[in-house]
């Protein structure tokens, strides 16, 4: 094992801001049981959000951001894991407060480790990513609150980015009708290859203005966008439907009524992978290495990268022109 190892590091001193690839030894590594020998991460929201100088993410520079890494254990002072053994880490502070995956090597609490499930490679368990496990919990939670097939059409927002593709791609392999709503008018073709049943436009979802009810559409939504979006979602949900949301890429006010929850029973169902417990974080994970595990998991690869190109790749996302993931090969 080399002592000196590559790692994406971005800095911030005296207001300046930077990020590169630079040398790391072990010892520069946070505290944590287990080694790992690092081989895929991917891209998140989050981690383009901390290659930005004021994107809020990073607690304290210098600093690795990655929030997903999936490798190899080198070593571990905790008996659960092994050298040798296969293993994903997400969530908790990785990539936030504590280096993440951008790295060839990575030292992580064992309490924040999960072994890689029979039925996915390490490859695929990047792809998939904390934007498809959101994706999968949020499925999750509205089969618990009552949703099956047979109930309508269920609608994507935000469809084309990481967290869209998967609920679209895991919803049509479990039988779901979905509706894909996208800003990109180029990609039908590529959400009806992930299984939509039909692709509308944000306009059809929100035309720019907020009613207290509106038709009723669906009988449940997936919605990574927030902001106005959530509201006009919120207000077209079929009586006693569910909308889950994950995330604010349209903005973090809501300006809803309560008519929605009070005249139709709708609910509104938070998602959070980061603080996820352990114990639905490992179903989640076996449950993606199985019944919701996309029949064309390399479909939703919009890139291969290394982490030279990091730099370049990060900040695409943030002008919402991703489509699919990225996977960094380390
Ligand atoms: N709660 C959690 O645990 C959790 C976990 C993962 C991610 N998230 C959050 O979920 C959100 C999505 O993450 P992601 O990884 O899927 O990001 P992403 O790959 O960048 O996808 C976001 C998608 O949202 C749509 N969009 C962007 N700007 C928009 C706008 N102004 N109005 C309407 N739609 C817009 C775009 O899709 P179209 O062009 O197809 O419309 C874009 O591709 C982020 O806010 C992220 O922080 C939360």
């Amino acid at each position: 094992m080399s002592q000196v190892f590559q790692a994406f590091i971005v800095d911030k001193r005296n207001q300046q801001f930077e990020a590169g690839i630079q040398e790391l030894s072990l010892n520069d590594l946070p505290e944590g049981e287990v080694l790992i020998r690092v081989q895929y991460s991917g891209i998140n929201y989050k981690d383009s959000l901390a290659s930005i100088p004021d994107g809020n993410i990073v607690k304290a520079y210098p600093f690795v951001p990655g929030i997903d890494l999936a490798g190899v254990v080198v070593s571990s002072t905790e008996p659960a894991f092994r050298e040798g053994d296969e293993v994903i880490a997400t969530s908790y502070e990785i990539g936030v407060s504590h280096f993440g995956g951008y790295s060839e090597y990575a030292r992580i609490p064992a309490k924040w480790v999960v072994p890689l499930p029979t039925g996915l490679t390490l490859k695929e368990a990047m792809t998939i990513g904390t934007a498809g496990f959101t994706a999968a919990l949020s499925v999750r939670r509205l089969e618990e609150n009552g949703l099956k097939p047979d109930k309508g059409k269920v609608l994507v927002t935000g469809a084309t980015g990481g967290v869209g593709s998967f609920a679209v791609s895991i919803l049509a392999k479990l039988g779901y009708q979905v509706e894909a709503s996208t800003g990109k008018n180029t990609q039908q073709r590529y959400l009806l290859d992930l299984g939509a049943s039909a692709v509308i436009s944000r306009e059809e979802v929100y035309d720019g203005k907020i009613r207290a009810l509106g038709k009723q559409k669906w009988a449940a939504a997936i919605d990574p966008v927030g902001g106005e979006f959530l509201a006009s979602v919120l207000s077209q949900v079929q009586y006693g439907g569910s909308v889950a949301v994950s995330g604010l890429t349209g903005g973090p006010k809501v300006p809803t009524t309560v008519f929605p929850f009070i005249l139709r029973g709708v609910n509104l169902l938070g998602i959070d992978s980061v603080y996820c417990p352990m114990e639905t974080r490992v179903n989640i994970w076996n449950r993606l290495a199985s019944d919701y595990k996309p029949a064309n998991l390399e479909a939703l690869i919009q890139q291969e990268i290394t982490l030279e190109q990091l730099p370049t790749i990060l900040p695409t996302l943030l002008k919402g022109e991703a489509v699919g993931r990225t996977i960094v090969r380390i």
